[in-house]
């Protein structure tokens, strides 16, 4: 029987509340399907680890994590420790260790949930963003001079190389070629960032080229906000830099719900490194420890997992699973208006699985 080793990186807040239920659904599809199953490595790295011994994971942690089939991650951050610790010292450090440089979010409606949204133009999301993942405005690349006085300075300086954009916008375009409507948006800011999004701009006019079946259009990231509100039925695969479409997937997940049920996966398309799936949200520390995470966001990380591990069939089904529950509507948690906890969430999912079965 096939066995995928997955490591397991719950790390702070309420990704450790979340990413357990995800490991047994994962567990309850596997068994259902009988012909794979799971093999996780818990890895105890994050905030706590942090106060602990003065770092997010050891030193040699991306090679750690490197021999394993997919990497599943909560989410970091604590509110005691600057998030650009936090951030840098684990989940930047593990996407850029092993090259993830494509990080892909699909958003759309679930059956029964309720987009802040006009109902007409609600019921045409769906969107996958593509995010570059590697490089551009969070490359790390900058510094900070004459602390304390009054000429002080702070630079982050975006890098966009010609490999960077040229694999992110081929994978993009396979993408937006893999699905039905066969539309890409690509997003610039090219007006007033005249040097590194011209250049993408560039690269990007080249690419394109290889793929004139699509239906390609170009957006200014600003006029892309107003877009994704007023004509959502007009996307489908978007294509941004790493703050930008950083920025965007936020207010997808928003359009689409709440930021509890959006979905990322950071994948090493080269697949000579694992990939990692996180939800998107954070650690929340508003409701960290009130056991009323929504655990969609997950589920929906797994399905992705699943799909990338070669078991599409498996991934379909958990997205059956939980659309059941949406639809339903009785169990639901207080970020998408119900009064269900996660463990009620889960439970609710899990017997859908098993009805399935
Ligand atoms: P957040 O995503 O943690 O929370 C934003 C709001 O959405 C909060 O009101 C929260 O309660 C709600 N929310 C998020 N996920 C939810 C869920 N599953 N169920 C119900 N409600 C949910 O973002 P915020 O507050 O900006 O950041 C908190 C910390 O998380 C910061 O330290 C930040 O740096 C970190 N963060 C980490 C990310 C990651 O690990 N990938 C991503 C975003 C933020
Ligand atoms: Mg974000």
């Amino acid at each position: 029987m096939k066995t995928y080793k997955i490591a397991v990186i719950p790390a702070d807040g309420i990704g450790t509340e979340v990413i357990n239920p995800g490991c047994e659904v994962l567990e309850t599809i596997a068994r259902a399907d009988g012909g794979f199953r799971f093999e996780f490595t818990h890895f105890d790295w994050g905030s706590d680890y942090y106060r602990k011994h003065g770092v997010m994971m050891p030193a040699d942690g991306v090679d750690q994590v490197r021999g394993f089939d997919a990497i599943y991650f909560g989410a970091v951050g604590d509110p005691k420790i600057p998030d650009a610790i936090t951030l840098w010292g684990l989940r930047l450090a593990i996407c850029q260790g092993i090259d993830q440089y494509a990080n892909v979010r699909p958003t759309r409606l679930l059956p029964g949930l309720k987009s802040p949204l006009r109902a007409d133009l609600a019921k045409d999301v769906d969107w996958v963003i593509v995010r570059e993942n590697s490089e551009g405005e969070y490359a790390g690349a900058g510094g900070r001079a004459h602390r304390g006085l009054p000429i002080e300075v702070g630079l982050d300086v975006s890098i966009f190389t010609r490999t960077g954009i040229e694999r992110i916008c081929r994978f993009a375009c396979d993408l937006a070629r893999s699905r039905p409507r066969k539309k890409l948006t690509i997003v610039t800011k090219s007006n007033a960032q005249r040097h590194g999004m011209v250049f993408w701009d560039e690269v990007c006019r080249g690419v394109i080229k290889d793929y004139p079946d699509l239906d390609i259009d170009w957006m200014l990231v600003d006029a892309m906000t107003t877009r994704m509100v007023l004509k959502p039925g007009t996307i489908d695969t978007v294509l941004a830099s790493n703050l930008h479409a950083d920025v965007l997937s936020d207010l997808a997940s928003a359009v689409a719900g709440s930021l509890g049920i959006g979905a990322t996966a950071n994948l090493d398309p080269s697949r000579a490194g694992p990939s990692m799936f996180e939800p998107i949200h954070g650690s929340a520390f508003d409701i960290t420890g009130k056991g009323i995470a929504n655990p969609i966001g997950a589920f929906w990380t797994a399905a992705m997992m699943l799909e990338h591990l070669g078991q599409k069939d498996a991934g379909d089904r958990l997205m059956r699973a939980i659309e059941e529950v949406t639809a339903r509507g009785n169990v639901l948690p207080p970020d998408l208006g119900g009064n269900a906890g996660t463990r009620q969430v889960t439970d609710a999912v899990l017997a859908s699985l098993e009805s399935m079965a």
